[in-house]
């Protein structure tokens, strides 16, 4: 069984005070309001993460995220965050090659590649960010386009490496702009993605990897998008950065699936 997952991705956003309440509210709605099997993942800025473990602290449903991380485990790098770091402060995943990291800082899929085996090494679970730009879907070439992604940044790990991976599926033109892409747009790339992973892996481990959608998913959306046989949740942007609509956010599969 796929794990069901919606990822809260609050990028810049937020003070601690307001971060704080947010993560109470969601810990006190989550307990009465979630199905068994679906897990929230928050990721706030790095320096709010200690304090935020304060108030998730074990809970079931809910568990810490990072929003990148450092290729090398420690050293002269100035400014950046190393995985064993987040690891030590109960961190359990990490977002990595979101689109804004990959166009607005320069990330490359090798360096990606890199990410992905220092968090592994670490004990994160990366979610790992592809999609494609409007033009590459305006010239219908974005299975070949996040193929590309998927090989570059996972396909050298191993099949017991791999099978720790979380994929987000993310078209750039459907993040933070109110453009969702259709059902029948996500699931046609959540199974094509599945059908690479399975030709490289197996049918095993493609079926037990958790591909979830991004970009724009609201309230009002969640139930028609988890309902996809090949979406198994959500990387959340601007709708996480309110309690009540990323919580029902999470209580979309209540009906769905
Ligand atoms: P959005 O962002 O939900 O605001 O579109 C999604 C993301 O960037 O992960």
């Amino acid at each position: 069984m796929r794990q069901k997952i919606v990822a809260g991705n609050w990028k810049m956003n937020k003070n601690m005070e307001d971060g704080q309440a947010l993560t109470s509210e969601i810990v006190n709605m989550v307990g009465d309001e979630l199905r068994d099997d679906v897990k929230i993942v928050l990721c706030p800025p790095f320096v709010y993460l200690t304090a935020l473990k304060g108030i998730v602290k074990e809970n079931k449903h809910i568990s810490l995220g990072a929003q990148n991380c450092n290729e090398h485990a420690s050293g002269a790098y100035t400014g950046e965050i190393a995985a064993p770091m987040l690891t030590a402060i109960g961190v359990q995943y990490v977002i990595l090659g979101h689109s804004e990291r990959r166009e607005l800082f320069g990330e490359s899929n090798e360096l990606l590649a890199k990410k992905i085996n220092i968090a592994l090494e670490h004990s994160l679970t990366p979610i790992f960010c592809c999609g494609e730009p409007l033009q590459i879907r305006e010239q219908n070439t974005q299975e070949d386009y996040v193929g590309k992604q998927i090989q570059a940044g996972l396909f050298h790990l191993s099949p017991e490496a791999f099978s720790k991976i979380v994929v987000a599926y993310e078209p750039i033109w459907a993040i933070g702009t109110g453009k969702t892409a259709s059902t029948d747009q996500a699931q046609e790339m959540h199974a094509t993605i599945r059908k690479q992973i399975t030709e490289k892996y197996g049918e095993d481990i493609a079926n037990n990897t958790a591909i979830l959608y991004g970009g724009s998913v609201k309230p009002d959306n969640a139930e028609e998008l988890f309902s996809c046989m090949d979406v198994d949740g959500g990387l959340v942007g601007g709708a996480s950065l309110k309690s009540r609509d990323f919580v029902d956010i999470a209580k979309a599969f209540q009906s769905s699936r």
